[in-house]
């Protein structure tokens, strides 16, 4: 089993971008957890960054070439923006959980509308990095069953 984890633009600036939105662990550090997470369940963990829209299309579209069973997906800027990379979701349709390390409910109001929500098995926001974790975990239980 395969899971590929998706991360926006702006998130390899994970520990010096806003810590007191999004904490003080760099994208390596939140990577290495989640992957150590997965591992312990057997399942292979891929982890990703891009601040291009089209590289993330192509990580997408390249997925089911590669047997990816599951994404994990924090979309960051994109997630207010983009219909190309939900596009590409909904063509793949490999299920996905949409994370956020903070909770944009709570924050601007151009936040609040996410182009993948209606399309994912979940989503997790607000918990930091622990918010990476959880779906790691609500990855293995969904592959389990
Ligand atoms: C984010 C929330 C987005 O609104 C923002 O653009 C990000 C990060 C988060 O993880 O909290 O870049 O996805």
């Amino acid at each position: 089993m395969t899971v590929l984890i998706i991360n926006g633009p702006n998130l390899n600036m994970l520990g010096t971008r806003e810590p007191e939105i999004y904490g003080a662990l760099t994208l390596p550090q939140i990577e290495e957890k989640v992957l150590a997470r997965l591992k312990v369940a057997g399942i292979e963990g891929v982890s990703v960054q891009s601040n291009a829209e089209h590289e993330i299309v192509d990580t997408i579209q390249s997925a089911v070439l590669k047997g990816v069973d599951f994404i994990i997906i924090n979309p960051a800027a994109f997630t207010h923006t983009s219909v190309a990379i939900r596009d590409a979701l909904a063509a793949v349709a490999i299920p996905f959980i949409e994370i956020h390390l903070s909770n944009p409910h709570s924050r601007e109001a151009f936040r609040k509308h996410s182009y993948f929500s209606d399309l994912a098995v979940g989503v997790i926001a607000g918990f930091g990095v622990d918010s990476y974790l959880m779906a790691a975990d609500a990855a293995i239980k969904h592959l389990a069953n």
